[in-house]
């Protein structure tokens, strides 16, 4: 594996790279996305390889700019037309009735394909220079917590890709929103992510939102286990009383908090050999942007376990509380 920076040169590399089948890691402000060739079906295999993921999980296309969208879809409805029109470039991915053209591996043979056009500077100079549209899971093992820094990713899948380019650490944190818009019917939330719903909501009006926790998985990225650290993870309520909750005073524990607040509250009991905040000032972007390094960081500390506390459902809280949810023993 090969590191590349932000530089001209380097970029031109990694989207000629893409175009000749090999595996680039790019940033993007959600998360790091593994990237390859969507329309080249080897290439896509060898993403689903290195993460070893499943092949009924399909993979988001990126594009770099709306006109792109028509290579990837096969028809793009008004609605799906109005929120790119609205909200892209940024974290929110749309699923749309797939292109014949696009290889079937992409979409784990469904017949929609979910497309993201990134914010990301360097991801859309990447893409551009690819000359392609890019199929990019997180670049994490499958089930583990998504990367926020190149170093994330070197960690973990470093000797799986050809190229990781390093963009410093993602602005958002949290993965993209995932909205169905392919069918006539109403928009379905199939993952809180960067984008708030209640943006969302703005420009489409209701939203589907189907029961996430423990029903049928619609979406892969449903499946209740994933963005999960190897240290045992325990989520509470919002607000529960630190003293209620029951932890083993022989094992060293770390807590996940949101803000100043209930860092005092917990700090306060002293069971916990590290509180960590979120965010002091109770800033909802900042504890997204916060929350995979802080798990990737107590993941590595060796801590027996982690409790974690809720966030209020709000803005990015609802990607938040999901992720903390699937990170969770149930
Ligand atoms: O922010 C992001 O979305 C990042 C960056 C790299 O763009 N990518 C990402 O990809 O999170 P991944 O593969 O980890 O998650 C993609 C999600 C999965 O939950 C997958 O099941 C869902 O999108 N998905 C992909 N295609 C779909 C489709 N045709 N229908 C329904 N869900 C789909
Ligand atoms: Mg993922």
């Amino acid at each position: 594996m090969e590191m590349l920076g932000s530089g001209e040169a380097d970029l031109r590399r990694a989207g000629e790279a893409l175009a000749a089948g090999r595996l680039v890691v790019i940033p993007t402000e959600t998360v790091y996305g593994l990237g390859a060739d969507a329309f080249n079906p080897g290439a896509v295999a060898r993403v689903f390889e290195a993460k070893a993921r499943p092949s009924f999980d399909p993979l988001i296309v990126h594009i770099a700019s709306f006109d792109s969208i028509e290579k990837v879809a096969r028809t793009v409805p008004l609605l799906a037309r109005r929120l790119a029109e609205a909200l892209w470039p940024g974290p929110l991915t749309l699923v749309l009735p797939k292109c014949p053209e696009l290889p079937d591996i992409v979409s784990s043979g469904l017949d929609t394909v979910a497309i993201r056009f990134p914010s990301h500077p360097l991801a859309r100079k990447i893409i551009e220079y690819s000359g392609t549209a890019i199929a990019a899971p997180s670049a994490n093992p499958f089930g583990y917590i998504s990367p926020t820094t190149a170093a994330h990713v070197a960690r973990s899948l470093g000797d799986k890709v050809d190229f990781i380019v390093d963009g410093g650490p993602c602005a958002v944190g949290v993965e993209s929103t995932v909205l169905d818009v392919s069918g006539e019917g109403l928009p379905t939330l199939l993952r809180p992510g960067g984008m708030p719903l209640e943006r969302i909501r703005e420009i489409a009006g209701e939203v589907l939102l189907p029961k996430m926790r423990g029903g049928p998985v619609a979406s892969p990225g449903q499946l209740k286990s994933h963005y999960a650290p190897h240290t045992k993870l325990f989520l509470y309520d919002w607000m529960t009383s630190p003293d209620s909750i029951r932890i083993d005073k022989s094992a060293r524990s770390a807590v996940i908090v949101f803000d100043a607040l209930r860092s005092r509250a917990f700090k306060e009991v002293s069971l916990f050999d590290r509180v960590c905040v979120l965010s002091g000032r109770g800033d909802m972007r900042e504890a997204a942007f916060r929350l995979f390094a802080l798990l990737h960081e107590l993941d590595a500390e060796g801590f027996d376990a982690i409790y974690a506390e809720r966030v209020p459902e709000e803005g990015l809280g609802r990607a938040i509380n999901d992720r903390l949810w699937r990170a969770s023993r149930k």
